[in-house]
């Protein structure tokens, strides 16, 4: 599919595509959004925080590329749907979507970690991938007919995650979600992977960080390229298998991280 990139007026690795993504107020997801923009998508962004939808939304608008946004709870199944539903009002289809909302939670041993933070990282990263994934697929299937789906996971995922444990647990059942979603509708032309992000320098890591100030330099230590990411990094890989460049790829869930899990 070919289109106009709102920057360059070359054909973008999006051009033509209709874009949801989730978690796109600020961090990874906002600078998803800008890039998806950049290269050619139109984005609809979700969140449930208005203002920096707003913001994202009028820097996307301000250099040309075409969003919107939809309040969004994603424990909330209602209003999941209602914002799938807001995307294909706004623009009859939806080829591709980026599941990245996500809540960390107090960095702790499992013996000390509560059942509301349990519940509260099983009802966002894990019960919401589910609502979004299945929502999106099922309005992939009516409109576009095929399409692609990228989830957030996280290099924590893969091994025993000191400290994170409920939170590492809901990204490792994202990549199990990623994996049968694959293998179930990749008959039907639609790829479904994940990404599994290392450090970024988002507020979610600088939360960690007020707490525990030589976090982000123990992590760096243990990284081969010896920093963390800025979002963009993390977007672009994103980008990437959303796009029709990664045609054949599916059912993976691949590191975005510097070397960590190497
Ligand atoms: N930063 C890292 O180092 C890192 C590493 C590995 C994986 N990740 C993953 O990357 C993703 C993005 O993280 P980030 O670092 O960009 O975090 P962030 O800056 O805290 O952004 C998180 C986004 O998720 C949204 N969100 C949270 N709860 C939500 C809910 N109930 N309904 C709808 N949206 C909700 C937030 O918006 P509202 O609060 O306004 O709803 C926000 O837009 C997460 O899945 C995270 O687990 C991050």
């Amino acid at each position: 599919m070919t289109g106009v990139n709102a920057v360059g007026g070359r054909d973008g690795l999006l051009a033509g595509k209709i874009a949801f993504i989730t978690g796109a107020g600020r961090g990874i997801g906002a600078a998803a959004a800008r890039l998806f923009a950049r290269e050619g998508a139109a984005v609809v962004l979700a969140a449930r925080t208005e203002s920096q939808l707003v913001d994202v939304v009028n820097q996307i608008r301000a250099a040309g590329g075409t969003a919107d946004y939809v309040l969004t709870d994603l424990t909330d199944p209602g209003s999941v749907q209602a914002a799938v539903d807001t995307v294909i009002r706004l623009h009859k289809r939806l080829d591709v979507a980026f599941n990245n909302a996500g809540v960390s939670i107090p960095h702790t041993p499992m013996v000390n970690a509560t059942t509301e933070n349990f519940d509260l990282v099983s009802a966002v990263n894990y019960r919401g991938v589910f609502l979004s994934m299945t929502a999106e697929i099922r309005a992939i299937r009516a409109t576009a007919g095929a399409g692609a789906i990228v989830n957030n996971s996280s290099v924590g995922s893969f091994r025993g995650a000191p400290g994170l444990g409920p939170y590492a647990a809901t990204k490792r059942a994202v990549n199990s979600l990623t994996e049968t979603a694959a293998a179930e509708y990749g008959p039907e032309g639609i790829r479904v992977n994940a990404i599994a992000p290392g450090t970024t320098m988002t507020g979610m890591i600088r939360r960690w960080a007020e707490a525990d100030p030589t976090a982000v330099e123990r992590l760096n230590a243990l990284t081969p390229l010896r920093r963390a990411a800025d979002p963009d990094e993390i977007a672009e890989a994103a980008a990437w298998l959303l796009s029709d460049r990664a045609s054949f790829v599916t059912g993976v869930c691949l590191p975005v991280d510097g070397g960590l899990r190497a």
